[in-house]
Order: structure tokens, then C-alpha cells, then sequence
């Protein structure tokens, strides 16, 4: 079974209560059981870890390199702002999948419209907030096809 690292980013430990109107309502426990449960539908083996450090996202992705066929990453606010990020997805040269609860594109800050790790990424699913996860998962499910065919 192809296996999948989930890594999501600061503050979305507090989802549930954090900016519902943004996030939705959903707990991280909740979304990572829905995870669970698509990936499981999907043949896919999955892990899912939350870290609220910028060098804590950066291990989880080293770790990933040793064992999972694909990343699938929420950064967070470090979207916008992390070298890091981005050079640690570069490293582990596995396909990523960034998403975002909400649609980024559409929120009233400028800086959130810019995305640095989406640039080391395969693809982004955002606007779909717990949903985003699940298709992101179908996206790896998607490549991993295309790589048997
Ligand atoms: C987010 C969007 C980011 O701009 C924000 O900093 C987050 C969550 C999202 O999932 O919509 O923390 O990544």
C-alpha cells in the first residue's frame, strides 16, 4: 500500500474554534478521522502529525522522505513565508500536495495570496476546508495511477 505522510501546520491544532467562517467547524481530530477514512478507501496507508514549529514541519518532511511515496502539506501561515518548507520538499524530491482550508486566493490579506511551498508542490486543493484534505488525497491516488500505467 502506497503510504501518505499528512503533515498540517501552526495553529491548526486549534480548528474547531479557530475563524469557523475561514476554517469551518471541524475539530483536527475530526478531520484527521475523515482522513483516515478516504485514505483507507483509497488503498492508501497514512500518517497524520500537526506541528507548530517551522523546523517541526521541516523534520516531519525529512522523516516522510524515508518511508512515504507522497506528501500531503498544510503550512499554514508558513505558506507565505517559508524558504524552509520549500527547500525541505525540494530535498525529499517527493510529489507534495499543499492544501488549504480555505481559498486563499479569496482572503482579504495580500500576503496570503502568495504561496512560496506551493512552488515545490505537484498541485494545490484550497477553498474546501476539511474536503481539501480528501482531495488532495485523491490527487496522490491520481498519481500514484499515472506512475503505474
Ligand atoms: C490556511 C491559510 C493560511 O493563510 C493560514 O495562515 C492558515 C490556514 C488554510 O488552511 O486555509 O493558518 O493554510
Amino acid at each position: 500500500m502506497a503510504r501518505v505522510m499528512v503533515i498540517h501546520g501552526p495553529n491548526l491544532n486549534l480548528l474547531g474554534t479557530r475563524e469557523p467562517e475561514w476554517y469551518g467547524l471541524r475539530t483536527l481530530d475530526e478531520i484527521n478521522g475523515m482522513i483516515g477514512e478516504e485514505a483507507e478507501a483509497l488503498g492508501l496507508e497514512v500518517r497524520t502529525a500537526q506541528s507548530n514549529s517551522e523546523g517541526g514541519i521541516v523534520d516531519l518532511i525529512h522523516d516522510a522522505g524515508e518511508w512515504a511515496y507522497a506528501i500531503v502539506i498544510n503550512p499554514a501561515g508558513y505558506t507565505h513565508t517559508s524558504v524552509a518548507i520549500y527547500d525541505a520538499l525540494k530535498a525529499v524530491r517527493l510529489p507534495a500536495v499543499e492544501v488549504h482550508l480555505s481559498n486563499i486566493a479569496a482572503r482579504t490579506e495580500d500576503f496570503r495570496h502568495r504561496s512560496i511551498t506551493a512552488e515545490a508542490c505537484v498541485g494545490v486543493v484550497a477553498g474546501f476546508q476539511a474536503h481539501s484534505y480528501l482531495l488532495a488525497l485523491r490527487a496522490v491516488r491520481y498519481l500514484l495511477d499515472e506512475r503505474e500505467d
